[in-house]
């Protein structure tokens, strides 16, 4: 069949995607990061790294990069929305970045904070904001922020399903309660901590999170639980590594904390980009020939 052409039809180059295309599907089918590859790291003694997403390129640019897990902070709050703290964000502000990240990645293991605000007030409302973080957000996993009072939430939820990153140590929902970004389980604390960990563990969550924590802490709350433990700030014992992405490629200003290693320098780049294009602009040699229809 001839195809229909009329003189002001776009072509295929105009067709294909003016202003992105959404996310572009893997040429071959790729298998899918599960909880269970985790706890092989930690039993193999192998490491695993997880970095947060918020939209769609980044989640399909570390995906690629072959990073295991993707977290959808709620650290959006902070890194996207610009609030001073984690707490504003809203579990509806987390699905719509849960959904960019899970279009973006096919490889990675998703996960997704619950919020402050949507899981304190019973077990009930904690499964509720899971459900709707894995039905309408698609992630795998929720990640959770909180010590042994959890436990028998986190065994509700893994009853109902719902898989659980626990978050202990620094847990910047608390930050108003603990007095600002400091370091946890100093001193005599660290047992509480290796309590923490071990009830949660129990309970059925997949993983243990530690933010903030001293090396030797974190390396004896590792190998307290039999789960992979991810850290951040938590010295180099932990089975994987988390970092903030716009930490980790060097996008944000001011204070960086001691934790944070900037593999790139890409407010520098974005910056360049967004001069040379404002003096094109400005100089009329932007559009050219070669851009205009
Ligand atoms: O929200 C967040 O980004 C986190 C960190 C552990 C990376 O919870």
């Amino acid at each position: 069949m001839v195809p229909v052409s009329t003189p002001d039809s776009n072509t295929p180059a105009e067709l294909a995607a003016p202003y992105g295309s959404g996310p572009t599907p893997p040429s071959a089918p790729i298998k899918r990061i599960r909880t269970h590859h985790l706890q092989a790291a930690k039993n193999n003694g192998t490491k695993f790294a997880m970095l947060t997403a918020y939209d769609q390129y980044t989640a399909q640019i570390f995906d690629e990069a072959g990073i295991e897990v993707l977290l959808i902070g709620d650290s959006a709050a902070n890194n996207v929305l610009g609030y001073e703290t984690s707490l504003p964000i809203t579990l509806d502000e987390m699905i719509v970045f849960s959904r960019a990240v899970s279009a973006g990645a096919h490889r990675a293991l998703i996960v997704a904070d619950l919020p402050f605000g949507s899981y304190e007030s019973s077990t009930a409302q904690a499964i509720d904001s899971s459900v709707r973080l894995m039905k309408e957000g698609l992630v795998h996993a929720v990640k959770m922020e909180g010590g042994a009072y959890y436990a028998d939430t986190v065994r509700a939820m893994t009853a109902a399903g719902i898989p659980v990153m626990a978050h202990i140590g620094f847990t910047p929902q608390s930050e108003h309660a603990l007095g600002g970004y400091r370091v946890q389980g100093r001193g005599g604390a660290g047992q509480a901590l290796t309590d923490d960990a071990v009830a949660l563990a129990e309970a059925g969550a997949f993983c243990v999170l530690m933010e903030m924590v001293p090396s030797d802490v974190a390396a004896a709350v590792d190998a307290a639980v039999a789960v992979p433990t991810v850290g951040i700030g938590a010295g180099n014992s932990t089975t994987g590594q988390v970092l903030v992405w716009q930490d980790m490629a060097g996008l944000r200003t001011g204070h960086i904390a001691k934790f944070v290693k900037q593999y790139a320098d890409l407010r520098t780049v974005l910056s360049g980009a967004a001069k040379a294009y404002g003096d094109d602009v400005r100089a009329g040699t932007f559009p050219g020939p070669e851009h205009s229809f």
